[in-house]
């Protein structure tokens, strides 16, 4: 079980004495006529309640003297008409024992409460300039409290970011986190194994992009965590092709992101493959110049290291070998570095090898030591979770070996640091040539 008190805990002791954070989830959004788009609650409000209903906000006062730390929900009424409608809806007498929460009150109640619960606080925690309707009723509260100075009572003199310090506690995972991404891991590899088997030219993409979508809800995923890249093809070399609709080709590869989000974590897998289940030569040197890269950035994810380290060690082999196979000429390079100084891989590898991975896909947290002046990239710790996901795309152009044309290839899996190194969540996707071979087009 997820302790959501603690977690709240941790971040009111981060605060000054007395102050409040003010936390809401996600609005529902309208998709078209009555129709919302499927409801997803913010990240940090999950993270600190685990409360999945919409129209609700988190107050969380710190301790001061001897007051202890307070947390409050404010949610959705229970309402026996719209639940004929919509479904079960907790209300606050329910949700405060439910959640832990120290008091509940109906949103509704949020704008006159709020005045009150900031009179005397010194500080103000909130997502500062970044979303225009709480800037806005925050500062309606601020001015009701002022109102009262009179009276004696004093708003908060500070306003703070709160993101921040959420940040740094979500981007080391706890072990319910790990066990939630090991699974989400897991349910997207076989995924990718259930698209691969699916595969054979003639099919259009949107048919793998179906067999994914069925293996994640089949699975208990409750979405994607992203929207599926099926690129078959000259597509490949589009990085955010998501139209999924193109008939696949014999001997062409295929290269499919997708992973699901299960239970509020994400997954985020990438696997190339050719449609018709043979590598040509051209397809193959260039699928394990990837692989080999994608070895080489792993070996660099130890704690300790530098954030940077796994990147710069996929580069290095990816550039070795572009210089190697003709796609950078040679003769103008000296050595890898000198290739790397003059950023001559960039038409080939234009992204960074990874990202942080937690609750969204690309997830929160510094990449730098912003304590340093010169903002270092930051050292790896056990509990943080990211992607190595190692890339070539080869677009036409003069100079370049026409063999490599149109070949675009990205391996991507997900990795967690442990105390001695890391551990792959996503090993379940096939991924050397041999397991590909055997699988694509071998049918359910
Ligand atoms: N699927 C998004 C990414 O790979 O960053
Ligand atoms: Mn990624
Ligand atoms: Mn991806």
């Amino acid at each position: 079980m997820t302790d959501y008190a603690a977690r709240r805990a941790r971040l009111a002791a981060q605060m000054l004495p007395g102050a409040v954070a003010v936390l809401p989830t996600a609005p529902e959004v309208l998709r078209n006529g009555d129709s919302d788009y499927p409801y997803r609650h913010d990240s940090y409000f999950h993270y600190l309640t685990g409360f999945g209903e919409p129209e609700s906000v988190l107050v969380l006062l710190a301790a001061q003297g001897e007051r202890p730390a307070r947390a409050i929900l404010f949610c959705r009424e229970k309402n026996p008409e719209r639940e004929i409608w919509d479904g079960y809806r907790y209300g606050p007498e329910a949700a405060r024992t439910a959640f832990g929460m120290d008091e509940a009150w109906p949103v509704s109640e949020l704008d006159a409460r709020l005045p009150d619960l900031l009179a005397d606080a010194p500080a103000l925690y909130y997502a500062t300039a970044s979303n225009a309707a709480l800037d806005a009723q925050v500062q309606a509260w601020i001015k009701a409290v002022r109102a009262r100075a009179r009276s004696g009572v004093t708003a908060p003199a500070a306003f703070h970011d709160l993101l921040p310090l959420l940040d740094e506690m979500r981007l080391i995972k706890d072990e319910d986190e790990q066990a939630t991404m090991l699974r989400a891991g897991e349910i997207s590899g076989h995924a990718h194994a259930r698209a691969m088997r699916a595969a054979r030219p003639g099919l259009h993409e949107y048919a793998l992009e179906a067999e994914l979508l069925y293996a994640f809800r089949r699975n208990g995923a409750q979405f994607p965590a992203y929207t599926p890249i099926v690129a078959s093809g000259p597509n490949a070399c589009v990085l955010h092709y998501n139209v999924n609709d193109r008939l696949m080709q014999d001997g062409e590869l295929v290269l499919i992101d997708a992973g699901c989000e299960l239970d509020g974590y994400a997954s985020d897998i990438t696997r190339t493959f050719p449609v018709n289940g043979r590598f040509s030569p051209a397809q193959r040197r260039l699928y394990e110049l990837v692989l080999a890269a994608q070895e080489a950035a792993f070996a660099a994810i130890a704690p300790g290291r530098p954030y940077s380290a796994f990147h710069e060690a996929a580069l290095r082999v990816l550039v070795r070998g572009m210089l190697d196979l003709g796609l950078i000429p040679a003769g103008k390079f000296d050595s890898v570095e000198d290739a790397i100084a003059a950023k001559a891989h960039v038409p080939f590898y234009m992204h960074g090898t990874g990202h942080w991975l937690g609750m969204d896909v690309h997830d929160v947290g510094a990449y730098r030591d912003l304590a340093q002046a010169e903002k270092p990239s930051r050292a790896l710790r056990p509990g943080m979770a990211l992607t190595v996901e190692p890339g070539i795309y080869v677009r036409p152009a003069d100079g370049v070996p026409e063999a490599y044309w149109h070949i675009g290839i990205r391996i991507e899996d997900d990795v967690i640091v442990t105390e001695d190194g890391y551990r792959i969540l996503t090993s379940s996707a096939p991924k050397t040539v041999e397991e590909i071979e055997a699988l694509v087009g071998k049918g359910a």
